[in-house]
């Protein structure tokens, strides 16, 4: 933790790396806890004394009581899913409303947003990205051309900005001869989700974060998504519609460059994915089966298979250049507990070229592996790094020298006692 400065929390593959347990480990040694970007896609799961949440908007602090958690400028927000995940806080007992703080730049999901989602989903046919269907896309790419409503807008002469921005979207969904589509309950939903947001701070969250920082006060930026899905780094056209990388923290919170203190990028023992796209680690085969089932690797928000593969250095690298990582944090080393060999992608190769940075487009591309070998041996019960087998050392070791960065926090199970720090 750094005093005074935004320490950045990002998923650095393809996202689902565990950034909720992450944040939960990491929330007591901060005083705000912030999400810069993305919206609902997201989906972390937490286990909260012995409940289980799944927060989409919501930044993974919440439950301690004495953080202040803001949602900030960087991100898109649906009203009608932001009062349902927060009303299920509420009634489990979370006090949010004093500190929850939302930014007043950031962008409004409306319910056309996600059946423009739907409808250019089906417009693409075979090259569809395989979104989570929140409208996250329609939404950013409204704000880029600077026709969609932000939060503060609800402040302020909502209803007539809404009537426009909903007539203009109902063109488009005609012209695309979208129009098998009814938002009658789900729009009334999100008007009641509107009336629910403005009971909650609706602020300069740009400010109060800053001032918090000249304050000595330490801020926590937690990422969605992963470097793979960034709009401009990821594997792009199959990425979200935000800048999920370190970058993102600055102008999806409004801190400047300099206030960031440490970067930690999280990443799994192997990679998985969920949607569609390039994905030149993907196993087809049962070791991709095997590490799914014990993995748990469905989709938080859409419950889709996740596509599944052994690690990739080729991406690491990359997401560990671009965002400036300081120190790594592996996760759900313990799914590879049974596995008699372990494979590393250190490379990719096509058409007898063989790299190991990342190309403008990983279609084609196939990974190059080298093999070490497995720990076979149950990790979940360790509690320090003395315990640790030979094998899972070398694994370590192995990841640390192959990408010159250290990994300081190893995570051997889904319980937060589960965490070793080294
Ligand atoms: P969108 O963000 O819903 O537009 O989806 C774009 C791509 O990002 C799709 O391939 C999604 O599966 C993927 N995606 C979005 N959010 C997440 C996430 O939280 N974890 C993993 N993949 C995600």
């Amino acid at each position: 933790m750094s005093k005074g400065k935004v320490d950045a929390l990002l998923g650095i593959v393809f996202g689902d790396e565990g950034k909720g347990k992450v944040v939960d480990v990491f929330t007591p040694k901060y005083d705000i806890v912030a999400r810069f970007a993305g919206g609902p896609n997201a989906g972390h799961t937490i286990i909260f004394e012995g409940k289980k949440f799944v927060l989409r908007s919501i930044p993974s602090g919440i439950f301690a009581e004495d953080k202040v958690n803001i949602i900030g400028n960087g991100c898109v927000i649906a009203p009608d899913l932001f009062m349902a995940e927060a009303r299920e806080l509420e009634a489990a007992g979370y006090d949010l409303r004093s500190r929850l703080h939302i930014s007043k730049r950031a962008h409004l999901i409306l319910p056309t947003h996600r059946v423009l989602d739907r409808a250019y989903e089906a417009a693409k046919g075979k090259n569809k990205v395989g979104t989570t269907g929140k409208g996250i896309g329609p939404t950013y790419s409204e704000k880029a051309s600077r026709t969609g409503l932000r939060v503060g807008d609800i402040l302020d002469g909502f209803e007539t900005k809404y009537k426009t921005l909903k007539a203009r979207h109902e063109e488009i969904l005609r012209n695309l001869n979208y129009t098998d589509y009814d938002i009658t309950n789900e729009e009334k939903l999100w008007m009641e989700g509107v009336e629910y947001m403005r009971s909650f701070p609706l602020t300069d969250t740009e400010i109060e974060i800053n001032k918090a920082l000249r304050e000595g006060k330490s801020v926590l930026a937690e990422g969605a998504q992963g470097t793979m899905l960034d709009i401009d780094h990821g594997t792009y056209p199959f990425v979200s519609s935000s800048s999920t990388v370190c970058g993102g923290v600055c102008t999806g919170l409004g801190v400047a460059p300099n206030s960031i203190g440490e970067v930690f990028g999280i990443f799994k023992a192997y990679s998985t994915r969920v949607g569609s796209g390039p994905f030149p680690v993907e196993l087809f085969d049962e070791t991709g089966d095997k590490i799914r089932e014990i993995g748990h690797e469905y989709g938080a928000v859409t419950g889709r298979n996740r596509r599944c593969g052994w690690v990739d250095l080729v991406a690491l690298r990359y997401a560990i250049m671009v965002n400036g990582v300081t120190q790594l944090i592996m996760m759900k080393s313990d799914v590879l507990d049974t596995f008699p060999t372990i494979k590393v992608c250190v490379a990719y190769e096509k058409d007898g070229v063989r790299t190991t940075d990342m190309p403008f487009d990983t279609e084609g591309w196939q990974a190059v592996y080298e093999e070490l070998p497995g720990w076979q041996t149950e990790l979940t019960k360790m509690t320090s790094e003395a315990e640790f087998p030979q094998a899972f050392r070398n694994y370590v070791k192995y990841l640390e020298q192959q990408l010159e960065t250290p990994i300081t926090i190893l995570s051997v199970g889904p319980d937060r006692a589960q965490t070793i720090v080294r």
